[in-house]
């Protein structure tokens, strides 16, 4: 079969080599972003009087048609034409004939997969904002029935200071916001135009870029068409996001696989999201969560992939760049499918407020409780860390907790303990009291709710 490239050629391309080098069956997917930039490049080649009206009619019409017939499945796509950009201009030119070659007068292919990955990225990177946004409104429900709830709050994953379980939930809302802003900010810069920079040098056609810019909804164009036809920084902004998106996801993922574990038993995930073993009928297991977590891995893979693709490149193009659409659709696949699941898993799954409870009865959380009661007596702090350090080991040995040792073994420490001490160091006085600004504070929480609602 000709290329649209032959002219040069004496021989046909080995088919190993065709093989090698062609990309449609993975970048067919930027079919409409690349019909879409083309129609824009078409319209703008009229109103310059680049090429004619009838002509860029002719043309739109026949990439509408295209466009039609890959919707419904009509089109079959062949490797002997490369790529998505080839097999779309052969197709045209089958469909209107020879003035469908007028298509890329004053383009290259440079341009034109930079214009379609730009595109590309804008709407999976607004579709992510929203999908993060739905995680968000599931973290604030569950956080909205759990503001009394009391949890144990850890440091090196030992017990540290009883929390609200809505505050622990609550600290995953702002990784996302955190995420969204960064997706967010990254829009101005996919926003750039690459259109019309040509194979790397820019054109001779009296081309306006600025009106291309504008019909694909672009804010600025590439002032550096050699930077226009080589930035893939962009792509890498997007798998630098969904790394540290996966690394918060993969947090929580983690955190649901232990409270649900028989040890903490602190939540259970709905059915629906878990599965079973095919030899221990007892297993219910967390293999969702498990997914999530893993699933870190290839995203990360696929950030330092690119980088390592992109570093040393001369400019402008090379073939290399290629390599950096599997990856990215691979990524875009991958978080979509996380966020979907992880919004719904955090919806459904039963908080066990009473083993919650009981884990905080059953521990010595509230020990900074009581050295803070000493420190508001007059006591320093330091010297109040030690006795109450001393009263912990006393516990110990007593097989006691701090709320089960009696007045007059306090008062043998020191004689500033009174009955209120009981009180103080109940878990929901333990938390309430913590109403320091960001803290977990029953109303703090309260007002940290307020907050995160009105951001979703
Ligand atoms: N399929 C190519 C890519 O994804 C399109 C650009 C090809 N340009 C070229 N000069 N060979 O990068």
């Amino acid at each position: 079969m000709t290329k649209l490239w032959g002219g040069r050629f004496t021989k046909q391309t080995d088919k190993l080599v065709e093989e090698f080098t062609a990309s449609i069956s993975f970048d067919k997917i930027l079919a409409n972003e690349d019909i879409e930039g083309s129609l824009a490049h078409v319209k703008m080649l009229s109103s310059c009087d680049i090429i004619s009206k009838k002509d860029a009619q002719t043309i739109m019409d026949g990439l509408m048609a295209i466009q039609l017939k890959i919707q419904n499945d009509e089109v079959e796509f062949s490797v002997e034409h490369e790529d998505v950009h080839m097999n779309i201009e052969k197709l045209l030119i089958d469909e209107i004939g020879p003035v469908g070659g007028k298509l890329h007068t004053g383009r290259s292919r440079n341009d034109q997969v930079a214009t379609d990955m730009h595109l590309y990225l804008r709407k999976q990177t607004k579709s992510m904002i929203e999908l993060i946004s739905e995680v968000q409104k599931a973290i604030i429900e569950q956080a909205k029935k759990n503001i009394h709830t009391i949890i144990p709050g850890y440091t090196h994953l030992q017990r540290a200071q009883p929390v609200s379980f809505a505050h622990h939930l609550l600290a995953y809302f702002w990784m996302l916001e955190r995420d969204k802003e960064r997706l967010q900010d990254s829009i101005k810069r996919i926003n750039w135009s690459p259109l019309g920079a040509g194979a790397l040098a820019g054109t001779t056609f009296p081309i306006d870029r600025q009106q291309t810019a504008e019909l694909l909804g672009f804010t600025k164009v590439y002032p550096n068409s050699m930077d226009a036809v080589s930035d893939r920084d962009f792509i890498v902004e997007f798998l630098s996001h969904a790394s540290l998106i996966m690394t918060h996801i993969s947090r929580l993922a983690e955190e649901l696989v232990i409270w649900s574990s028989q040890e903490f038993q602190f939540i259970e995930l709905d059915d629906a999201f878990c599965t079973g073993s095919s030899i221990m009928p007892q297993k219910k297991n967390p293999d969702v969560p498990e997914l999530l977590r893993a699933k870190t891995g290839r995203v990360y893979g696929n950030l330092i992939g690119l980088l390592t693709v992109l570093k040393g490149l001369p400019l402008a193009y090379n073939k290399d760049m290629q390599e950096d659409k599997e990856g990215m659709f691979d990524t875009v696949a991958t978080l979509d499918g996380s966020l979907r699941l992880l919004a719904p898993m955090i919806e459904t799954m039963t908080v066990n407020q009473d083993k919650m409870y009981a884990a905080v009865s059953q521990d010595f959380s509230n020990a900074t409780d009581i050295a803070d009661y000493l420190v508001t007596k007059g006591l320093p702090f330091r010297q109040a860390h030690e006795i109450i350090g001393k009263i912990v080991l006393f516990a110990i040995n007593q097989k006691k907790y701090l709320l089960g040792i009696s007045l007059e073994d306090y008062q043998q420490f020191s004689p500033l303990f009174e009955e209120d001490i009981y009180e103080i160091l109940q878990p929901k006085n333990v938390v309430g009291t913590r109403n320091s600004e960001g803290g977990t504070g029953f109303n703090q929480v309260k007002i940290q709710l307020a907050y995160a609602e009105q951001l979703v």
